[in-house]
């Protein structure tokens, strides 16, 4: 009898063991996560909290590392590798997945998403799902983790900017992303669309003399040491994805899988914190970095009228009908 309970206890531990042995491998397997900004981002926060949660969860046997600074190419050369395999993970903006699944754009629309908590509904509700089962079909990526990292305010080396007059005469770089490049057209003036990757050195050069990206993403690549003026516009809250090559997604277990899935929800509530946490300080530290922010006149009121009349409407089609940028808008309680 006793002999009986010892053997269905091995027995028990053996399939354990194996099922354990299936769906975690023996030796450490560290993935590749590509991360468009430099340390102290809040695409590093994501990343770094990703591969805690993976490491933990699977027992040391799946680590990730992190290439900051776009080392491993440009953001949207990354959407290409992950598609193809040859890359695991990229953490990037979502206006440069835009031009692989153009419904993503819902996203980057200017004036739609208008706070944190806008940006966590859209995301984490039935839009966000769609959403991401948009650019597995169009793009063959699979978005597991959001980044928050708050409003995209626009920066510049030359002169205090609060009007769409005074915007005449600078260059100013931007996203190859089509809803940006409208919507600086919109705004009066012809954008010049360049890769991330390469815009530090061209603000340093003074090929182009501004750019916009969030308060938080300004701190971490050190702008605050080749641009002075700020202005906060509101026009685009950034939301800056983790992707998974859904190739590597799919030939993972499913025990695998419900792990990558629980450490990007994890990571994504803990973006949501940090920018709750640290954009009020961080734009104070900009400051103290001598850099001057000026609000944009009449509440923004111009940029928003151009900006609206002229760019949604001709996106329409692109985000998959008038009826998505609808829906947005209803779910954050307003109208179009
Ligand atoms: C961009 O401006 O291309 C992106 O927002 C950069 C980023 O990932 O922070």
């Amino acid at each position: 009898m006793k002999k009986h309970i010892w053997l269905k206890w091995f027995t028990g531990f053996a399939t354990l063991a194996l099922v354990m042995a299936l769906a975690f491998p023996v030796s450490a397997k560290t993935w590749k996560i590509a991360v468009g900004d430099s340390g102290g981002s809040p695409q590093e926060q994501t990343g770094l909290k990703f591969a805690e949660v993976l490491e933990k969860e699977t027992k040391g046997k799946y680590k990730a590392t992190l290439f900051l600074n776009g080392q491993l190419g440009s953001e949207q050369d990354t959407v290409n590798d992950c598609a193809m395999g040859t890359l695991d993970f990229s953490l990037l903006a979502i206006n440069n997945v835009t031009p692989f699944s153009p419904t993503v754009g819902s996203l980057s629309l200017p004036y739609v998403i208008q706070s944190l908590d806008e940006a966590v509904k859209i995301t984490q509700g039935d839009i966000g799902k769609e959403l991401t089962e948009n650019t597995i079909r169009d793009a063959g990526v699979r978005i597991i983790a959001w980044t928050y990292t708050g409003f995209r305010v626009l920066t510049n080396s030359k002169k205090p900017v609060k009007t769409l007059d005074d915007l005449k005469g600078l260059v100013i770089r931007v996203p190859k992303n089509a809803i940006m490049i409208d919507t600086y057209k919109s705004w009066g003036i012809n954008p010049t669309p360049m890769a991330w990757s390469e815009t530090f050195t061209a603000l340093q050069q003074k090929v182009v003399d501004g750019q916009d990206n969030p308060y938080m993403t300004v701190y971490a690549m050190k702008f605050y040491e080749i641009q002075k003026y700020v202005t906060p516009i509101r026009y685009i809250f950034s939301l800056e994805p983790l992707i998974i090559s859904e190739e590597l997604f799919q030939s993972q277990t499913p025990e695998m899988q419900a792990v990558i899935l629980k450490a990007g929800k994890e990571a994504t509530r803990h973006s949501a914190n940090f920018l709750r946490e640290s954009e009020a300080n961080i734009k104070k530290e900009l400051i103290a970095n001598g850099m001057e922010i000026n609000e944009p006149a009449n509440g923004e009121k111009e940029w928003i009228e151009k900006a609206t009349t002229a760019v949604w409407p001709k996106y329409y089609d692109s985000i998959g009908g008038k009826d998505k940028l609808e829906k947005i808008l209803k779910t954050l309680g307003r109208s179009l």
